[in-house]
């Protein structure tokens, strides 16, 4: 039987000018595209990791109102900076974006370094940001590859595997790296509409961002719209479907709290939580892992409170965060007079201005408004 015979890849100096072009023409006009403050892109890339465009926009727009420098961010008090991403969640990535900025105010005089290595080297910037800073802030050559990229890269040329192992992994950053690197438009650097870009490596990383997010979709993608529509291996070969090749991920572990909100007097009581814990210096309702759907309510305020309290249900709902799925049960109950709840503060049942809390817990202020 005669071997078939394997498409020639397309050639990245071929591609590189069509996806500029199509990009220039079709770029979404997002707020962090009129600027090219190194720190503005480097906080809107920090809060893009893991977080839809869309839900950014209003976060990013308050962030750098508050804080428009890197010495504003460094000097901010904690409950400034969480209070400004409550309900983004990963939350690990905003004190890292501090840790970073005192870092750069210490490392490199309060200027944000101009050097990929330097970019990579600041806590909380891995190797996609740091390519996405280097490319959008100084137009510099180096690749991004993250979800929507190694849509676009595995279609377009035909790469077979699991993108997420070693060895594809490495062979679609040197695809992405070639691509970076193959942009000769002498294309300018800005746009009529008051979006700016650093230049062509700029154009081209974000131009395949835009791609895979807009276009080259999981499922249904835009083909007929695409600008790689006449190189695109995988079209051709109508393989679409097919790639990237995932791994299907193992199911989420199920994990199950109970939540207390205790009220007494028209207030109810809120405690922090303590240093060194997962969202640590945020506020919550006092809350307790149960392990299992059975804990009841009873046996929580015990094991929290050390007495009863008479408690109704008032909310069920579940989210997910990394590979976990928490189930939220939320009780409502009635402080005893003589409870002493510990370290915590009585507040008014709506969200405060002045405390920052974690977005299931904003959810439970939502339901005691309704
Ligand atoms: N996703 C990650 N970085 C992005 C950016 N700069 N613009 C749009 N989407 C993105």
């Amino acid at each position: 039987m005669a071997a078939t015979k394997r498409k020639a890849p397309p050639s990245p100096t071929r591609l590189a000018p069509q996806i500029i072009k199509w990009f220039c023409a079709n770029a979404r006009d997002l707020p962090w595209r009129h600027t090219l403050d190194p720190y503005a892109v480097w906080v809107s890339e920090i809060m893009l990791q893991q977080t839809q465009v869309r839900t950014v926009i209003p976060f990013w727009n308050r962030w750098m109102k508050r804080l428009p420098t890197i010495a504003k961010l460094a000097n901010a008090r904690e409950p400034t900076i969480l209070k400004l991403w409550e309900g983004l969640g990963y939350y690990s990535r905003v004190r890292n974006l501090q840790k970073a900025a005192r870092q750069i105010q210490e490392g490199h005089q309060g200027a944000f370094p101009t050097n990929p290595l330097d970019i990579k080297a600041l806590i909380g910037v891995g190797r996609y940001t740091g390519g996405a800073i280097s490319s959008i802030a100084f137009d510099l050559p180096e690749p991004i590859l993250d979800g929507n990229v190694i849509r676009v890269l595995t279609r377009v040329f035909d790469i077979v595997g699991d993108p997420k192992s070693k060895v594809v992994n490495e062979r679609l950053w040197d695809q992405a790296g070639e691509l970076v690197v193959s942009t000769k438009m002498g294309v300018s650097a800005s746009r009529a509409d008051s979006m700016v870009f650093a230049g062509e490596r700029s154009l081209l990383n974000q131009g395949m961002m835009e791609l895979g997010a807009t276009v080259c979709l999981p499922s249904n993608p835009d083909c007929g719209t695409c600008p790689l529509r006449r190189d695109c291996i995988a079209r051709k070969e109508d393989r679409i479907e097919q790639l990237p090749e995932s791994k299907k991920r193992p199911p989420p572990t199920l994990r199950t709290f109970i939540t207390i909100v205790l009220h007494r007097d028209g207030e109810v009581f809120i405690r922090q939580r303590p240093k060194g814990s997962i969202n640590a210096g945020f506020w919550e309702f006092p809350s307790l892992e149960t392990g299992d759907r059975k804990t009841s309510v009873t046996a929580v305020c015990r094991k929290l409170f050390g007495t009863d309290a008479a408690a109704v249900q008032i909310d069920r709902f579940k989210h997910s965060i990394t590979r976990y799925r928490y189930e939220q049960i939320v009780y409502l109950a009635e402080a005893p007079p003589d409870l002493d709840c510990g370290h915590g503060e009585w507040i008014a049942a709506s969200l405060p201005r002045d405390k920052p809390f974690y977005s299931p817990q904003i959810r439970i202020f939502k339901k005691l408004a309704s």
